[in-house]
């Protein structure tokens, strides 16, 4: 299937990125310089105005549009895209002096002095009706500018605020909540623990360090309201721009979290994602580490793509931000190696990107990223590796055009849950240090991402009934209904794996009783007794009928109810236990693992199991260590990434009865496809 591109001035994919202009307003021959370089690097889309309220309404209530009214024509006159920020995520210093409600209180309760960004209170009324007079301005200006084609709402959203008014508008949440009932509240945060009953909704406060922080119900309700109340922010700002012109689409950029890969958890995005037109997120994974191949770390990226992928059921999403050569916040500050900029690009887009922008164009003079990447530095020249490499990829870009709007329908997906996330983050037990959860998702979705076996990542809310096979490890939290679709799922046809520490709790953090996995019991057959967390030199094992792997972390001792036992666990207090189990209900199988274990066994275990499932692989062919296969497809033109993300060269036999077309090259490809290192290329079938 074919998505429409996101305006219907876009052609193909967008290349560009953030565009700070109004930091060089006194220095116009550097801003006319940017447009001779922008043709260079083969550019077309450029974000504007992030942070541009100071620059904008520079006293309060007087507009000066005028600089920003000349990039837009001039970018437009260019040929060059524009995506439009709503720039609350930072705002002037005369309206933290003159209302400094705006300014976020922390935790401790200590208002944050002006500063920064990302520095304001969501539920500040003045706040609201700032942004709301700013959008009301640029709508009114630009909704109809020839060279729009999107907003981009603030920046990062992200952080809470502990005010006075925050702390009113989480009583007026859980009040809403709790039906205005607070027995009910006690009930769901089990406030009987250490005498925690509340008898008024005004003793209840936001989490604290130096207060309460204790109760699980009331941790995670905060989670949701200050999630729920960044999303209502959102909402407001984007009122004046859909009612300028609708058709213009909104969307803010999404984040991922650093060196693990894994999406940003403040924020339930997948909620966020459905008041927006489209994903776009900025990623910045560290490519070279010392002491580790890029290989499992571009699976864990080709993970948070397909999350945000998975985030609008299959849409392309774009890739908002990232860096042509490095950043300045990682620990060490590593430079991507020649070619790996390209190859990290053109794993984005073989995900689903339909963008490559950069933050940031070109490195501002002073304050604190000026040593950040960009695609101009501090030369000024277009003679730089980063610029040639960003403009060779332009070039690419465009050759490649029709992949724009592409997708895929994977028929495996992987759940990966924010509420879950949160609540086993904040459970007192297991390895507390880090409980592991996207670290074990990721190690399932490995196993997919090296067969070449294409992966959806969604939460327990999404339709499960289009895949053929469901992994949900560490399911924790079960949602009201959420078993009931799994058994469906199951009893359809479907396989399920379920792994230890799932059906716990419900969705107030409250354990279920009876035996765990709780809801999901009967449908695995299995009761999980007790789990137990491991130092690293157990000497625990799992044996099949023909292997041995390690367990890691975390042991289950379970009881094989209904189920059937596959595998089973040697040594100690574990000696002949099951390991691994699986129970066939109705037409399905739902497997369960009950520990935590090395790569290898989830390598094996998905291989046979894609063998029993028939699921279809991107390539029918053996893939070498490090290559990753991925394909988008229209559904009658196939195209099909592969990309060597090892410094060594790679050989990959293409299935015999198959032609290609290298895209970039033109050139037809059959049997055998030599790779060097970092390279890919881009097949079309
Ligand atoms: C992003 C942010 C950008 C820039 C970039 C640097 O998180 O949105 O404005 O600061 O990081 O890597």
């Amino acid at each position: 299937m074919r998505y429409p591109l996101v305006h219907k001035n876009v052609k193909g994919f967008m290349h560009g990125g953030d565009y700070n202009p109004d930091q060089w307003l006194h220095m116009p021959e550097i801003i006319e310089e940017d447009y001779r370089l922008m043709k260079l690097a083969n550019t077309n889309t450029f974000s504007l105005n992030i942070f541009g309220w100071s620059a904008i309404e520079r006293t309060e209530g007087e507009f000066h549009f005028g600089w920003l009214d000349e990039i837009m024509d001039r970018l437009a006159e260019e040929g060059s895209h524009v995506i439009l920020a709503t720039p609350s995520g930072a705002r002037p210093a005369w309206m933290s002096q003159k209302y400094p409600e705006v300014l976020r209180v922390e935790k401790n309760r200590v208002r944050n002095l002006h500063g920064l960004r990302h520095n304001h209170c969501f539920t500040s009324p003045v706040y609201r009706e700032k942004v709301r007079i700013m959008n009301e301005k640029l709508a009114e200006r630009y909704a109809h500018h020839p060279a729009l084609i999107m907003w981009h709402i603030s920046n990062e959203y992200g952080g809470e605020c502990h005010c006075d008014l925050c702390q009113d508008a989480f009583r007026t949440w859980l009040k809403k909540k709790y039906d205005n009932d607070l027995e009910q509240l006690n009930q769901a945060w089990w406030t009987g623990f250490w005498s925690h009953r509340f008898n008024d909704w005004s003793q209840i406060e936001s989490p604290a360090p130096h207060g309460e922080s204790m109760v699980h119900g009331q941790n995670l309700d905060w989670r949701r309201f200050v999630s729920d109340q960044t999303i209502d922010f959102f909402k407001e700002e984007i009122v004046p721009l859909r009612k300028a012109d609708a058709s213009i689409p909104v969307t803010t950029n999404f984040m991922g979290n650093y060196p693990h890969m894994r999406p940003f958890l403040g924020i339930e995005y997948n909620k966020f994602a459905s008041v927006m037109d489209v994903v776009t997120w900025d990623a910045y994974p560290p490519w070279h580490i010392e002491g580790q191949t890029t290989t499992k770390l571009a699976s864990d990226v080709g993970f948070v793509h397909d999350l945000y992928r998975s985030l609008k059921d299959g849409q392309p999403f774009l890739i908002m931000e990232n860096t042509p050569s490095l950043v300045n916040w990682h620990d060490i500050n590593k430079r991507k190696e020649d070619g790996v900029h390209a190859l990290s690009a053109v794993q984005s887009v073989a995900h689903g990107a339909d963008s490559i922008l950069y933050f940031q164009w070109r490195q501002g003079r002073g304050a604190s990223e000026k040593f950040h990447g960009a695609v101009v530095d501090h030369s000024g020249s277009e003679h730089t590796r980063v610029f040639q490499e960003v403009s060779k990829l332009g070039a690419e870009l465009d050759k490649i055009q029709p992949i724009a709007g592409t997708s895929i329908k994977p028929e495996v997906a992987v759940i990966f849950d924010w509420e879950n996330q949160w609540a086993i983050d904040d459970a007192q037990a297991l390895n507390n240090v880090n409980k592991k959860y996207s670290e074990q998702c990721q190690a399932h979705y490995h196993s997919f991402w090296k067969q070449g076996i294409p992966t959806d990542i969604i939460t327990m809310d999404k339709d499960f009934s289009t895949y053929k096979v469901l992994v949900g490890p560490m399911l924790y939290m079960i949602r009201p209904g959420v078993a009931e679709r799994i058994e469906a799922f199951v009893k359809a046809g479907g396989t399920f794996i379920a792994t230890y520490w799932s059906g716990i709790v419900d969705e107030n953090d409250l354990c279920f009783l009876g035996g765990f996995p709780g809801p999901l019991k009967n449908l695995l057959g299995v009761w999980a007794e007790e789990i137990d967390s491991l130092y690293p030199n157990h000497d625990i094992v799992l044996k099949t009928d023909s292997q041995t792997y390690q367990v890691t972390d975390y042991c289950e001792r379970i009881h094989a109810v209904d189920a059937d036992v596959l595998a089973r666990f040697e040594s100690g207090g574990y000696d002949q236990r099951p390991a691994v189990t699986v129970n066939q209900v109705g037409n399905g199988k739902a497997y369960y693992i009950a520990s935590s274990n090395e790569q290898r066994f989830y390598d094996d275990f998905y291989q046979e199991l894609a063998k029993e499932c028939t699921l279809n692989r991107v390539l029918n062919t053996e893939i070498p260590e490090g290559v990753s296969v991925q394909k988008r497809t229209d559904g009658q033109t196939d195209y099909v990434f592969v990309m060597n993300f090892t410094d060594q060269a790679q050989t990959l036999q293409l299935p015999q009865e198959e032609n290609y077309t290298n895209m970039l090259t033109d050139e037809s490809v059959h049997n055998t496809l030599k790779m060097d290192p970092y390279q890919y290329m881009i097949l079309k079938k």
